[in-house]
This record gives structure tokens, sequence and C-alpha cells, in this order.
């Protein structure tokens, strides 16, 4: 039974239960400023555990591209994505708990040994043992005993569930294993975790089953790994050369990078921008072991990711079109170049000046990390290579707590709903090219970028001064942008050489093939920067520019917060 089979498998049978067809989420959540990403089915209905008669339906199924970041170093092996589709079953609104796992194990039973046909004695449940004041999931046992099933028991690590964010619904969740292979997790959600982390039973119960859809086709096909059923089989073989496990991990990472560029996220420095920029450096670092040559996009990669966006355009997804994707990657590609050369020249300080045991290690690893984006186990090895130790625990807590500001960070996004948020954010990466080009008319044409961020909020522009801009400055910035806005200039896309692009400085890491061509967006020949947009199509739809702030970044850099209303 394929992957497309064992969807329509669960779909038929959990339809002909009375559940209803639901819509997978976006992989950025809506309702959930809490979570950067979606990492379960059931996110999208987090609010229906607690108000059951805000629900749609009270039985709801979906097929949820999910994100699992956690799982990133596990990528490689048998079992692992970085995103994966989970089959999700959902119920809301029980009165009595026992029901509720009355009817989550009798389906799961029934879909796993009639619909799908598996003979009982290759599955397996683990359920939840106690913990503290949380008592063991009897109830479970019960019901499973009653199906003939045995089941083993576990702490709360495996065995208990959510919430997801910082806040929500949760239970005992009975773990499903088929032929050894977890394949499926029971939410039992009957409790809820308030953001002071403590626990109180919810009024209404409510279910909520996931099953590891590539899992459960490989393992129903008599797999032992996902990598060897369609239609992962036939993308690792396309990367010629590579070794497995880099070749798996390209695949994995492209796939998940398509679904998130195609989510409306640029790969950038912090929060949910920094995962698609992390997810690209690995790519690219894995490349480089098998293809030192470096011609990731020129041809196989470029026909991998062609591939892979067919297929999930093909089941359904709403993505971007592939030629889009490899734009913002090839962006990202050039200023990888850029960070690689500059690490391995701070490397070498860093190195030189860590003899007198001067500097702290973790400190670099980290710097490196968030500020350049430099994925934290090339730096890790790079030290390694330079006999320089690093003190695991302090490092953990530097990255805990910048973690801890990202999500924080990523709660001002979800003012105003989503598609107010995405057309503003554009407007305002637009603006972001006239400002610079405005600062560098006013200041001198040694002013270049030196960070950056959008939402829909505003824009931040870091740049390189050493003093404070003068009122007058300032004004005469804004005048120009507001000039270039009411001149309705055109916003158009050229494209160059990475031979070309060369002159930047860039792809220096990546060898002799510059045959592809990256994007170049250029304003009425007031701007051009090399940018993956996207952009609005002439300045006149900006409205009108105004600079909120001008402020000290560091060291020799200014910021400028403005924005466009
Ligand atoms: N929400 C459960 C999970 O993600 C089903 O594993």
């Amino acid at each position: 039974m394929d992957i497309t089979q064992v969807r329509q498998k669960f779909t038929e049978y959990f339809l002909g239960l009375g559940y209803v067809q639901g819509e997978p989420s976006k992989l950025v959540p809506e309702n959930d400023p809490s979570v950067l990403y979606t990492t379960a089915g059931m996110q999208q209905f987090k609010n229906f555990y607690t108000r059951p008669e805000d629900a749609p339906a009270s039985a709801i199924i979906t097929t949820q591209p999910v994100m699992r970041t956690s799982d990133i170093a596990e990528v490689g092996d048998d079992t692992h994505l970085t995103m994966f589709e989970m089959l999700g079953n959902f119920r809301f609104g029980y009165a009595s708990s026992f029901k509720m796992k009355q009817d989550a194990l009798q389906e799961a039973w029934q879909f796993l040994t009639e619909e799908l046909n598996i003979e009982p004695a290759r599955l397996d449940f683990n359920i939840f043992a106690g913990d503290g004041d949380i008592l063991p999931d009897t109830e479970s046992e019960g019901i499973l005993r009653s199906l003939g099933v045995k089941p083993r028991k576990s702490g709360r690590e495996d065995t208990f569930w959510g919430p997801t964010g910082d806040e929500g619904p949760c239970g005992p969740a009975p773990e499903v294993y088929l032929d050894g292979v977890e394949i499926g997790t029971i939410v039992l959600n009957q409790y809820y975790q308030s953001a002071d982390k403590k626990i109180r039973p919810l009024e209404k119960a409510g279910l909520d089953v996931g099953y590891g859809l590539e899992r459960l086709a490989a393992t129903l096909q008599g797999k032992s790994s996902i990598w060897e059923i369609e239609p992962f089989l036939g993308w690792t073989e396309m990367l010629k050369g590579a070794d497995k496990k880099s070749a798996r991990l390209i695949v994995d990472h492209l796939k998940a990078v398509i679904f998130v560029l195609s989510a409306g996220v640029k790969p950038g420095k912090n929060g949910r921008e920094y995962i698609p920029r992390r997810l690209l450096a690995r790519i690219f670092e894995a490349a480089r072991n098998f293809d030192p040559d470096y011609s990731f996009l020129d041809v196989n990669a470029n026909r991998l990711g062609a591939k892979i966006s067919a297929y999930y355009l093909q089941a359904g997804y709403k993505l971007l079109p592939w030629r889009e994707t490899a734009k913002s990657i090839e962006w990202e590609i050039i200023r990888y170049g850029h960070v690689m050369a500059k690490f391995e020249r701070e490397l070498e300080g860093f190195v030189a000046s860590n003899r007198d045991h001067q500097a702290s290690a973790e400190k670099f690893v980290f710097e490196q990390f968030t500020a350049q984006g430099v994925p934290i186990e090339v730096v890790r090895q790079k030290l390694a290579t330079n006999e320089v130790k690093l003190d695991e625990k302090h490092l953990a807590e530097l990255i805990e707590k910048h973690q801890a500001t990202s999500r924080s960070g990523a709660v001002g996004i979800f003012k105003g709903g989503l598609a107010d948020h995405e057309a503003q954010t554009v407007k305002h990466h637009t603006t972001h090219h006239l400002l610079l080009a405005a600062l560098r008319q006013v200041l001198g044409n040694s002013i270049v970028q030196r960070g950056s961020n959008v939402t829909s909020e505003r824009l931040r522009l870091d740049f390189n001064f050493d003093r404070k801009l003068t009122p007058e400055e300032l004004k005469k910035v804004a005048a120009i942008v507001n000039e270039k806005i009411k001149a309705d200039l055109p916003v158009v896309c050229e494209e160059m050489t990475k031979g070309q692009a060369l002159k930047f400085g860039a792809l220096a890491e990546f060898g002799q093939k510059y045959g592809e061509s990256v994007s170049v967006y250029s304003i009425g020949g007031f701007s051009k920067e090399l940018c993956g947009g996207p952009h609005v199509e002439k300045t006149g739809l900006l409205g009108r520019f105004e600079i909120l702030k001008e402020e000290a970044s560091s060291q020799g850099i200014r910021r400028i917060k403005a924005r466009v209303c």
C-alpha cells in the first residue's frame, strides 16, 4: 500500500464514521503566536478542546504537513523527517473521558486491524504509567485489554502529550507501534496546562490522534526505512554521487524548504525565518561533502526540487512554482558564501586569541550562529578541528535564552490578519530597498546594509555609519523616499549570472559553475539590489513613508525603523 492509498484508506474509513474532512492548516499557524510552525494536526483546533461549541463539527480529520525541527539531528536515519504528513482524527466535547478513550482506541484498533488489515500481533501499545499528581491511564489500559492488547507502560516523556505552545490541552497519549516502529500517537486530552505549568482537568475531553503517514506506509510495505518507498526512493537517487546520509538530508530539508517558502516565510535571521535559513545552510554543507565543485541547483538538485514540488502540488498542496523557490535559494547561496567567507576570517582571529584563553568559545559559537546564521554544527566542527573545547552547558543556556526571545518576537506578527500581513510586509520590503538607496544618496556610497528585518508593522534597516543622523539628514532621506513613491517607479526583476554576482564577492566558496542566474530587483534606475523578492510592482502602491526611529544598533552601526501607511 503506497502513501496515496494509505491516505485514501484513512480518509474513507473516518468519513464513514461520521468525521468531517477538514483543510490542513497553514504551516505558519494563524491562531497561536506562541509557536513558530505547525508541529501537529491538532494545533489549528487547539481552542476547540476548551470551547467545543466553537468547533465547526464535533469530529474532523485532516492530512497535515507538520514541521518538527526538534528532530533535525535525527534526519538521515530510517524514520525521521523534518516535515512529514500527519493523518489526524479529532473529536471534541466529551462529557466523559472514558467514553472519549473508548472511541479513540476502538476506532484506531479497527482502522489498523480491519481497514489496513494489520495482524494484531504486529501491533504494540505503550501507555502512561502516571507521574506525580497525574494518575496512570488505567482507563486506556482496561479498554486495550478488552481488545486483546497487553500494553506496555512508560513515563511522561513518551506517553503524555501537550500542550503545544505556552499553554493548552494535554493528556495521556498511548503510542502505537507497528513492527516496533512508532507510527502514531493517540492523545487523550482530559487536562489543561496553563502558562504557570499547573494542570487541571478539562470540563469536556477531546481526542487528537495522529499517524505519521510516511512511516505507516513504509512499515506496511515491509520496509524498515521510509527512504525505501516511493516517492523518496527515487528522489535520493537523483543526487548523483551523494553518500546515503547526505542524500537523505538534502531531500528532507529541500522538501521542508519548499513548504516553508510556500507558506510565505523568507529565510532570515530570527525566529521563524531562521528555520529555512538553517535548513538551507545544512543543505549547502551536506552538498559540499560530495560535490566540492558545488553545482547545487545547476543540475541535480534543481531537477530534484522541481520533482518534489510537482509531486506535492499534484497531491493537492498549494505550493509556489519551483522556479520561485529556486530563486530564493539562489539568493541564500550567495548570502551563505559571504557568511562563510567572513566566518573563516573570524574563526582564524578567534583561534589565535583563544591561544591565550581570553575568549569564550561558547560566545563565539553563539554569535556566529545567531548573528551570522552559520549552522551551529559547522561552527562546532571547525572549533573541534582547531582543538578548541566547548562548554556545552553554557552554550545550551545561551541558545535557550535566545530561542525564548525569538518565540516572543513572533507575537507581534499576528496583529491584523494574515492576508493584510503579507501585503503590508511586501510593501515594507520594497520600501526597504528605497530607504537603502536614499541613505546612500544622502550619506554616501560607502553605506551598506548590515542587517534587516521586515514585518507587516515596520521595516528595520541597519547600516554602517558612525554618528547619529541629523534631523535634516533624516528629513532629506524621507523626502527622497516619498518622492520616489510619488514618481510611481516600476519595480523590475532582472536576471544576472552567478558570474556577474561574483562582483559582489559572492560564491567564492562554491567553485566554478556560474551558468545559473540569480535575480536583481531594480526600482526605476534608483535602486538595484540582489534579492529574492517579493516586491510590489510599482512604488505608487506603497503609501506615505515615515521614519519612526533612528538609533545606534552597535558600534559603528545605525538602525532605522520606518513604515509606509
Ligand atoms: N498531536 C499528536 C502528535 O503530534 C497526535 O503526535
